[in-house]
């Protein structure tokens, strides 16, 4: 499976920020696919930016219906429409900010699939359901319950911890496997078919090539460290296969 390596910019960057795409564009991929997740206001700027790259653009949330009476919302074929090929849903700060259950993320997941993009669902435990040994059991529970009966096309699911997110902790080697380990076994056991697995959670140049080099890691979901293309060139060069 060719990894993939995502950026989330999350509700950072105004047009300047564009800048970073330009700069982006000449950094060495190999054989990675790389993402940009830029806030919906920068989507078809990042788009126009990096049309004839290579470096996909993805949504950062949709609506589970197609179109409606739903203000400040976006659909799914509107961030398609403004050339984005990936939608990153269930994050866990949409799930805290916005109450989001696992039965709507699975809703927009349909949604997604429904208009054409690859949905990137989210997954994690908290701290305190790691250290109560529930983070197997209630990363299962999301994953039942936040996807379609059917695997949609192109599905990506990262597992991000959410007391890894935005605060320079990592999982030791040993807790990434285990996690991806459960997460490719549910899947197959689902689905039938192989589902890339990415890690997330204050990846940066400096350790992304241990998380790499992880079983069952087939690339990462980077937030802060993607907001700056030598940071986010640095981490996908730090991939085996951008030398390919
Ligand atoms: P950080 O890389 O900033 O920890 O964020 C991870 C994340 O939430 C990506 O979706």
């Amino acid at each position: 499976m060719t990894p993939l390596i995502a950026g989330n910019w999350k509700m950072f960057g105004l047009k300047a920020a564009l800048a970073e795409l330009e700069a982006l564009k000449g950094a060495p991929r190999g054989g990675t696919e790389a993402l940009v997740c830029p806030p919906a206001t920068l989507l078809a700027g990042a788009a126009a930016t990096l049309a004839g790259s290579g470096i996909g653009v993805g949504g950062q949330d949709c609506h589970k219906a197609p179109e409606g009476a739903h203000t400040g919302d976006l659909s799914a074929g509107m961030l398609k429409d403004a050339g984005a090929s990936y939608v990153i849903l269930g994050h866990s700060e949409r799930r805290r900010d916005h109450g989001e259950s696992d039965a709507l993320v699975r809703a927009k997941a349909l949604a997604a699939a429904g208009a054409g993009l690859k949905p990137i669902v989210c997954v994690g435990e908290t701290i305190e359901e790691r250290n109560a040994g529930r983070e197997g059991e209630v990363v299962r529970a999301q994953l039942a319950a936040s996807l379609p009966d059917a695997a949609p096309g192109g599905l990506v699911i990262a597992y991000e911890p959410v007391w890894a997110i935005g605060t320079g902790l990592t999982p030791t080697n040993p807790q990434i496997e285990a996690m991806h380990a459960l997460i490719h076994a549910a899947l197959k056991a689902r689905f039938g078919v192989g589902v890339r697995v990415l890690y997330g959670g204050s990846v940066k140049p400096s350790n992304a090539a241990e998380i790499f080099a992880v079983a069952g890691v087939d690339g990462a979901l980077v937030g802060g460290a993607s907001l700056k293309a030598a940071d986010f060139s640095a981490i996908i060069k730090a991939h085996p296969a951008a030398a390919a």
